[in-house]
């Protein structure tokens, strides 16, 4: 069957396996050249690279990158866990399932444990099926990756289903949103979300199930002493803080980083620690959705590969073990306690330079002034379509 993108607004909704396939193996590619620095940094801050790592959201984006970083670059064993669809009769399954496959396939090619499991990472099942494998292959965590986004969440004890909501808190937003097909601005007016969608949002992109996660594995004696949990944030320039930090979003954000302090204490005995990681904004399945986004990213992309200083995923994935988990010292914090790799976005200069794009174009040229041809490439990448050198017009076989 041939298969052509199927795109509804900011969704896509279909998926292309080879795509997927090729794009993992870049970024296993990139993980690979990066190992020889790897092991410097671990050798010259006398910190032992991972040894078994597990990935909860480890299909695309952040997750996949830090998967892939901590088997390519690092040597870890992973098991993964995430949420995808799988193929039906004649209908693709969700990217993040082939991104799997393809990990899966590389990662025994290249003789590293790895373990994927397809399940839902808010169910008692799920920790309970991590563990079990966990113990039956002799793995005790050293890391544990928390890049879930979703939303909805089932809360496991009492089976209720929490929703999410993008909404600002107090007072309507007033945004421009950018059409990634046509390069089309215009206004977008949310109205404030009630106390009831803060805190579901809360209960969903909060921190409770990240705790329930690390409690969980120490209490099985599944996590090796000294082993350190990170789980994504961001915080972004503060024009999107109505919408996203000051937001509902941003509530569930502070919730998740509070819970730092928590796991710290669950996890002294172990000598563990968590942290909060504020990472760069990207193009991923999750961030395409969120008004004002699309726009502020093509501008960022703009400045920032003008400045030489982009990045994508990977090279965010790359950094975070390079230059915090493996820096010398301690791992590198702001004074909140959290690892910044939005340090480079967050530049004033870059921030002048992106406001200043954003502002004009609105007025006219947006393709010459941002880089939304990047925003919509990248876009398609993550659902493996616009990769290079993959024939789009042959027959995919196996899907
Ligand atoms: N995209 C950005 O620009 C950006 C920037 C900074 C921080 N972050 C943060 O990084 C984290 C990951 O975001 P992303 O953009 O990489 O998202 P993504 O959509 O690419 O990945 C989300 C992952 O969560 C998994 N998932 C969702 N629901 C699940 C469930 N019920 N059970 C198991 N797996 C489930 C998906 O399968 C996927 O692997 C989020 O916390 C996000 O806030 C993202």
């Amino acid at each position: 069957m041939i298969i052509k993108p199927m795109v509804r607004g900011s969704i896509c909704v279909n998926a292309h396996p080879t795509g997927c396939e090729v794009l993992v193996r870049d970024w296993i590619g990139r993980a690979v050249a990066a190992k020889a620095s790897m092991a410097e940094a671990s050798k010259a801050s006398g910190k032992p690279l991972p040894k078994a790592t597990l990935v909860l959201g480890c299909s695309t984006g952040y997750g996949l990158a830090s998967r892939t970083a901590a088997a390519f670059s690092c040597g870890a064993a992973t098991v993964g866990l995430s949420f995808e669809r799988e193929p039906s009769a004649g209908k693709p399954a969700s990217p993040g399932w082939y991104n799997n496959r393809a990990f899966d396939r590389a990662a025994q090619a290249a003789g590293l444990y790895s373990l994927t499991l397809n399940m839902d990472a808010y169910s008692d099942e799920a920790r309970a099926e991590v563990i079990r494998r966990a113990r039956l292959d002799g793995l005790r965590f050293d890391q544990v990756i928390y890049s879930l986004a979703s939303p909805v969440r089932r809360d496991p004890k009492t089976g209720v289903t929490h929703r999410s909501a993008l909404k600002p808190l107090g007072q309507p937003f007033s945004g421009t949103a950018l059409n990634m097909q046509t390069g089309e601005l215009s206004t977008v007016s949310v109205e404030p979300a009630g106390q009831e969608e803060a805190e579901e949002t809360v209960r969903v992109m909060g921190g409770e199930d990240w705790e329930l996660w690390l409690r969980a594995l120490a209490d099985a004696d599944v996590l090796a002493r000294g082993c350190v949990t990170v789980a994504y944030s961001y915080l972004g320039p503060e024009h999107t803080w109505p919408i996203y930090r000051h937001g509902t979003i941003g509530k569930a954000k502070e919730h998740l980083e509070r819970t730092v302090h928590t796991l710290n204490g669950a996890l002294k005995d172990l000598g563990g620690s968590a942290y909060v990681s504020i990472n760069k904004a990207v193009v991923t399945r999750a961030s395409a959705v969120i008004p004002v986004i699309p726009l502020y990213v093509s501008a960022l992309f703009k400045t920032m590969k003008n400045l030489g200083i982009h990045e994508d995923c990977v090279d965010q994935a790359l950094r975070l073990y390079r230059e915090r988990f493996l820096a010398q010292g301690g791992i590198p914090v702001d004074d909140e306690g959290r690892i910044r790799l939005d340090d480079w976005e967050l530049r004033y200069d870059v921030q002048e330079e992106t406001t200043r794009r954003m502002r004009e174009a609105m007025t006219g040229d947006i393709e010459g002034l941002t880089d939304l041809a990047g925003f919509r490439r990248d876009f398609m990448q993550a659902h493996g379509f616009d990769v290079p050198g993959v024939d789009y017009g042959a027959d995919v076989s196996e899907l």
